[in-house]
């Protein structure tokens, strides 16, 4: 294997290349490359100053990610970057690229900094519940004070270069070859004999004292009353406070015991699963095998809320779009819904009027069918029933090119069935987006039967076009996120009925980590919607499975939530956070008392037990069935489309981390109470009985 760090030298600079694709993530080998390269430098008479860059894309994008659960090995990216700024001889940063985490600790090591324009800069380790350990959390905060630091390190999105330059963090802007201007720039440092900045032993951020603690506590209070589960961003609160209370070589001490708490903590390894789950699920095998059909122009059926939001999804990825409803009086409204969206951006200064123009010209109002000749793609985003999805796709089948791909976005029906219609099934495919659609990240790529290979591969192009992350799903009842969410529900419900006050599971449920509870979701979504997915559901329900029939009586009574005023609770004036509502408690113990049953108290640690096994349960049957492709696919399709918290990193690694074991003792338990609803699934049972768990599905 080639050596991922080198030394050269040109004149009396010597220039340390790392080159380790994708990322240049600093990895064991990349470590003891930089090490071994800057002492060589620094002994070498004919170098008299270094010049560290990298080949590829970036410099270090960060620590190697992949690295985390293994064992350390030295030398620790702090040693490194101690050394770098030991160096006896300058040092200068060359940076392009996304410089983040361990590769900004690196520049910061760096006595100067020289960055290309359009670098990216940021500390994303909050991101995967760590903070830079790497000597950065006390170093940052002696250039910038700790208003930035805290910003940068506790968000943890990346910041550009005009303002890491106006912070001071670099020093000189390249404006043509980077390797070339750093080059120079080290022998500038020479000629001028420039004294060696060494970051660690600077105070200039310290200057003002009051700004600096009041900054800290403004932070504090603020995290504080917003009671955060996260574990990571008060560690690296304290370790920015501490960089102004004490010599570096402490802080570098507190710093490392504040990662190890964090890297102990199991919201690391949660948040580091996330990380992989999201990457893997992109890489379907079909895009391996064929290559994306052409995608510039495409068409949306229907103009309401889904229909508007991929429109506005599609015009903010380039595309020209195509907008479709049935009569003049709906397109009317169809334009308004997607020209409102960039009217708030055009009012809150976030694009300009222009801009707006430039965006609506790319959008078409249609009443019929006729302009979607030339489409390379078309989205139908109608009424959720078989026989009016049927009827737009025969039409389409008429009026589109050949090969335009036809995609629905249906959320629970049956795409084979739907493709059924057409001459093309191999055209037709999923692409169920979650609302709104222009900001919801997840996309569900359902695969039918018939679908070509280049389908997909469009479907996942667009997916990345629209900066969506795509998840393969197969064709069942409600796809993976659906099919969980009835299933969770029914929990929900069985939980009112045996005891539980809806107010104590949506608590318990926010509790866990989710923003709002199973309750509270139902009253902002619209108790009408479940209403009639019922009410249809009705004729081919078994009569023998347990029905709880409360959410019904409240949408009897036109109680549907937020947009009635009234659902679980009340929501007074138009106010969209809601009260408790005694006479829905009323009607609770009604339909306990007629269905026989005496209510029990249940602890939360018992109603989140519950809802989480259901969850997992049907989890993992979605996995057996070839639904899901692995069970990573079903934590990012939690978690990007259902509010999962993500530090808990999706329902089937949080069974991981409790134990598989545990999570079937509890569906056990469950069955003896209603062996019809809770039947565990095969594949829970089996990776219980062989001792695995499900993250030993996700490799590969
Ligand atoms: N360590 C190990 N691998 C990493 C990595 C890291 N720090 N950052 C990215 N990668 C890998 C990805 O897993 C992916 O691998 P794959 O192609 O096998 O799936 C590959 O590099 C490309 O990353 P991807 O995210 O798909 O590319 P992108 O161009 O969209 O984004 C980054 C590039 C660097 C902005 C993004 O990957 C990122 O934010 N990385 C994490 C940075 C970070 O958290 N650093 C601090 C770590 S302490």
């Amino acid at each position: 294997m080639t050596d991922p760090v080198t030394l050269t030298r040109t004149g009396n600079i010597g220039l340390i290349c790392i080159d380790n694709p994708p990322v240049n993530a600093l990895s064991f080998a990349v470590r003891r490359g930089l090490v071994s390269c800057i002492t060589q430098a620094d002994a070498d008479s004919k170098i008299d100053a270094v010049v560290i860059w990298a080949d590829g894309r970036t410099f270090p994008a960060g620590a190697d990610i992949t690295e985390f659960d293994r064992p350390p090995i030295e030398p620790a990216l702090v040693d490194v970057c101690d050394h770098i700024e030991g160096c006896s001889k300058p040092v200068i940063a060359a940076l392009h690229g996304t410089v983040l985490g361990g590769g900004f600790e690196v520049a910061l090591g760096s006595h100067f900094r020289i960055a290309a324009p359009g670098t990216r800069f940021g500390f994303p380790e909050v991101l995967i519940g760590i903070l830079p350990a790497a000597g950065g959390s006390q170093r940052m905060p002696r250039i910038t004070g700790a208003g930035p630091a805290l910003d940068l390190m506790i968000k943890g999105s990346p910041i550009n270069l005009e303002k890491v330059v106006a912070l001071g963090l670099v020093d000189r802007v390249s404006l043509g070859d980077l390797k070339e201007d750093a080059l120079n720039y080290a022998a500038e440092i020479l000629v001028d004999k420039i004294p060696i900045r060494r970051v660690s032993e600077r105070s200039d951020g310290f200057a003002d004292q009051a700004a600096y603690t009041a900054a800290i506590e403004a932070t504090r209070s603020k995290m504080l009353a917003a009671n955060s589960p996260l574990f990571a961003p008060m560690r690296i609160l304290e370790c920015i406070e501490a960089a102004a209370e004490m010599p570096y070589p402490e802080g570098r001490i507190l710093e490392y015991e504040k990662i190890r708490a964090c890297v102990e903590h199991p919201q690391h390894a949660a948040l580091v699963h996330a990380f992989f789950a999201e990457r893997k699920s992109v890489k379907f095998p079909e895009a391996g095998r064929a290559k994306p059909r052409n995608l510039a122009k495409i068409g949306v059926i229907g103009g309401g809320t889904m229909g508007a939001g991929i429109t506005v999804a599609a015009l903010d990825a380039g595309l020209e779009v195509i907008m479709v409803e049935r009569d003049a009086q709906s397109i009317a409204r169809g334009k308004e819904n997607v020209a409102k969206v960039y009217q708030r951006h055009v009012d809150k200064g976030r694009i300009t009027a222009e801009k707006m123009d430039a965006v609506m010209a790319r959008y078409t109002p249609a009443t019929g069918y006729e302009l979607l000749g030339d489409v390379d793609l078309v989205i139908e985003a109608v009424f959720e029933e078989m026989s009016v999805k049927k009827t737009v796709f025969t039409a389409l089948d008429k009026v589109l090119k050949p090969g335009a791909v036809m995609a629905s976005n249906t959320s629970f029906l049956d795409i084979n069935e739907i493709a059924s219609v057409t001459s093309r099934p191999d055209d037709v495919i999923g692409l169920h987006f979650f609302s709104p659609a222009n900001i919801m990240r997840l996309l569900e790529i359902v695969i039918p039967d018939k679908v070509s290979d280049e389908t997909v591969a469009t479907g996942l192009a667009l997916a990345k076009m629209m900066r969506k992350t795509p998840v393969r799903s197969g064709v069942c009842d409600g796809f993976i996120g659906n099919r969980m969410i009835a299933k969770y529900g029914d929990v929900a419900s069985h939980l009112v009925e045996e005891g539980a006050s809806p107010y104590q599971v949506d608590a318990a449920v926010r509790e866990f980590g989710y923003p709002i509870g199973p309750f509270q979701m139902s009253d902002l979504a619209g108790g009408d919607i479940g209403w009639a997915v019922r009410k249809r559901h009705a004729k081919t329900r078994d009569p023998k499975a347990r029905y709880v029939p409360i959410a019904d009586r409240l949408c009897e009574n036109g109680w549907f939530g937020q947009k009635t005023g009234r659902g679980y609770y009340i929501y007074e004036n138009g106010s969209r956070v809601g009260t408790q509502d005694p006479e829905v408690l009323a009607i609770i113990d009604a339909e306990r008392a007629r269905a026989g049953i005496t209510p029990r108290s249940f602890t939360n640690a018992e109603i989140v037990d519950r809802y989480l096994a259901a969850m997992i349960n049907e989890g993992a049957d979605i996995v057996h069935e070839g639904i899901a492709s692995c069970p990573s696919d079903v934590d990012v399709i939690k978690v990007y489309g259902y509010a999962f918290p993500r530090f808990r990193g999706g329902p089937m690694k949080y069974a991981d981390m409790i134990g598989l074991d545990k999570v079937l003792a509890t569906i056990h338990k469950m069955a003896e109470q209603d062996p019809m609803f809770w039947v565990a699934s095969p594949l829970l049972v089996d990776l219980v009985a062989k001792g695995k768990n499900f993250d030993s599905l996700n490799k590969g």
